[in-house]
């Protein structure tokens, strides 16, 4: 079924406008809304047949809208996502999905009462790389992971933050965790089993900014393994890396910061699996979609009844569950075990008083 979607934001959703583009058989294009003329006429044009709005609210009250995409500054995302389930819109809205346990909750609670669909963004799942990992795993050779590293090393200076919502609690509600490095901190549960533990230290060392934009991590997985992630906004270059110690196989990622996944990851065996066995594997996955149009083509296949590849409202949970405990691990100096209940501290958020 072809269904049509505005996006609402014309940064980043400049991007999710070509995502959707290169799916015709399942989107169409309906439009672009931002404040800002200029730059959402520009997204326009860029698109056949795609309108610019300004308004928001004229998006929600076209009934030919099915899918709105929320590509606006975070702490507009709640009441946008608020709104357009009210409009009886199905949801899509880019990461950090809001700003705390309480938020998502509320969420999810008007998805029961309106039977909406909230599709939160976490595009680095999709592509080759992580179709090679998920059918080894389900081919049996990885056994359990023992340990592991991530790396999100990115570039970020004073140009970047000069963007007012940036940098700020009150704008961006959390620094390299929430905006940076959460995109390889969804791979762990996505791929291994829940965060049981986190000891999470943070510094702000690279930009003079309110948020952190430098962290260590130790983490505890449900299934018992051990990974370390560290980001930072100060590398030479930008660099993503996951390097997960199976049983049966080491495996290293691609190192392409914003498309982790896009191309082949390396596996190297580990008796008694061997590289044969891998190779044979590895020669039936051939190709995947990746980023945006990976994920747009997971969400169609779920609206249309084939579930199972999408980003959930449940991920979108999972995601700041992890969020909060980091935040709250790094205030405390001390190691927080999760799942978090409603009583947590931070339940209702993260961001410091003030
Ligand atoms: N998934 C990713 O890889 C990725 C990458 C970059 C940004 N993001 C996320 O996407 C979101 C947007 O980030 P960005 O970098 O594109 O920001 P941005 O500031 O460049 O763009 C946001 C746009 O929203 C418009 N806007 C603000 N309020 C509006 C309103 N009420 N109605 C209509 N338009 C409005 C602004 O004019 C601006 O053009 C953030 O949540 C960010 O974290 C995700």
């Amino acid at each position: 079924m072809t269904r049509t979607v505005s996006v609402i934001g014309a940064g980043i959703g400049a991007q999710h406008l070509t995502g959707y583009a290169a799916l015709p058989d399942d989107y169409r294009i309906h439009s672009i809304c931002d404040l800002d003329a200029e730059r959402g006429q520009a997204a326009a044009d860029a698109h056949d047949g795609c309108r610019y709005i300004q308004d928001f609210k004229d998006v929600l009250a076209d009934p030919d809208v099915d899918i709105v995409d929320i590509c606006l500054p975070p702490h507009l995302h709640f009441s946008a996502i608020m709104e357009a389930l009210d409009a009886g819109k199905i949801v899509v809205c880019e990461k950090p999905l809001v700003a705390s346990l309480a938020e998502v909750d509320q969420l999810a609670e008007k998805v029961a009462q309106t039977d909406g669909i909230v599709a939160p963004v976490f595009q680095y799942r999709y592509g080759l790389g992580t179709a090679q990992l998920l059918a080894l795993i389900e081919a049996g050779l990885a056994g359990k992971c023992y340990a592991g590293t991530l790396e999100t090393h990115w570039d970020r200076d004073a140009a970047y933050y000069a963007i007012p919502w940036r940098g700020t609690w009150k704008g961006e509600r959390g620094g390299a965790l929430l905006g940076h490095a959460i995109h390889i901190h969804d791979l762990l549960p996505w791929l291994l089993a829940p965060v049981a533990q986190v000891f999470a230290d943070t510094a702000t060392r690279v930009n003079d900014i309110e948020v952190e934009d430098c962290a260590a991590l130790s983490l505890r997985m449900g299934d018992g393994a051990l990974i370390t992630s560290s980001v930072t906004l100060g590398s030479a270059g930008n660099t993503s890396r996951m390097r997960l110690n199976f049983e049966g196989f080491t495996v290293e990622s691609d190192h392409a910061p914003y498309s982790l996944a896009a191309k082949p990851w390396h596996f190297t065996a580990r008796a008694p699996t061997t590289q044969a066995q891998i190779d044979d594997v590895l020669a039936d996955v051939t190709e995947a979609k990746t980023g945006f149009v990976g994920m747009f083509e997971a969400l169609a296949d779920a609206l249309d009844g084939n579930g199972g590849r999408e980003v959930t409202l449940e991920d979108g949970r999972r995601s700041l569950e992890f969020v909060t405990a980091v935040y709250a691990s790094a205030k405390a100096n001390a190691p927080v075990t999760l799942p978090l209940g409603r009583d947590h501290p931070m339940y209702g958020g993260w961001v410091p008083e003030g």
